[in-house]
């Protein structure tokens, strides 16, 4: 039974969990003469679904009183982030190879749709290079300031999910939970604080 447990809590087992979706992403990748503008769905949706998840786990360890499920996912909640980072490189990496050429990537950059993309794509960077634990020790303070960023990377994935889909359905399908979840966060940060101030001693 030990054996099982520590098989399903190592670091190795959810990084290659992690990595499943991408599998498919990168043999389609490699078999030569594929298409590859249709590999930039799902890396692209895959990057984002992990960038939701890891922001979900905080809201819902207050919405679920800290479950052990929720503890579990908080204690690999890097790991995801980093996941998403992965993704996201991915993505970019098939989007550079599908236009071929500089001009074209150029000229799409100026389109709203894209460059919301480029942008994401950019905060992503220090959200990774700051995902380890030498950082998190070497940071301090800063590194939940740098963490903060993830907010507008989604923000903008948002963003450019629908104005490159055309279809809203699936982004807020995505983004609809992850809202109301910061909102429970919030209001559920706000009374904690109130409660506080009319307890304290004048
Ligand atoms: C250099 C930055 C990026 C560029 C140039 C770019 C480009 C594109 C393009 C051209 C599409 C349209 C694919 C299609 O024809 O269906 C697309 C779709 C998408 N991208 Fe990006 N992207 C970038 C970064 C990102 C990042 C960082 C994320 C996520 C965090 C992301 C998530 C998505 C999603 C979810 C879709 C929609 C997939 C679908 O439903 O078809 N992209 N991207």
């Amino acid at each position: 039974m030990s054996y099982i447990r520590s098989f399903w809590n190592s670091p190795y087992t959810f990084w290659f969990i992690l990595a499943l979706p991408g599998l498919p992403i990168i043999g389609s990748l490699l078999r030569a003469g594929e298409e590859l503008e249709p590999l930039l769905h799902p890396s692209g949706e895959f990057s984002a679904r992990f960038l939701v998840i890891s922001l979900m786990i905080t809201p819902l360890m207050f919405a679920t009183n800290g479950q052990r499920w929720v503890r579990w996912l908080m204690a690999r909640r890097r790991y995801i982030g980093v996941a998403a980072g992965g993704y996201a490189a991915l993505h970019v990496a098939i989007y550079l190879l599908d236009m071929g050429a500089l001009a074209p990537i150029i000229e799409d950059m100026f389109k709203i749709g894209i460059w919301t993309g480029w942008l994401a794509s950019l905060i992503f960077i220090p959200l990774v290079m700051t995902s380890n634990d030498w950082s998190v020790a070497k940071l301090g303070n800063n590194w939940k300031k740098i963490q903060k960023f993830s907010y507008a990377a989604a923000v903008l994935t948002l963003a450019h999910w629908v104005l490159v889909n055309f279809d809203f359905i699936p982004a807020l399908v995505h983004f609809i939970p992850l809202t109301l979840l910061q909102v429970y966060r919030y209001v559920h940060l706000s009374k904690k604080r109130k409660d506080r101030e009319r307890t304290a001693p004048a």
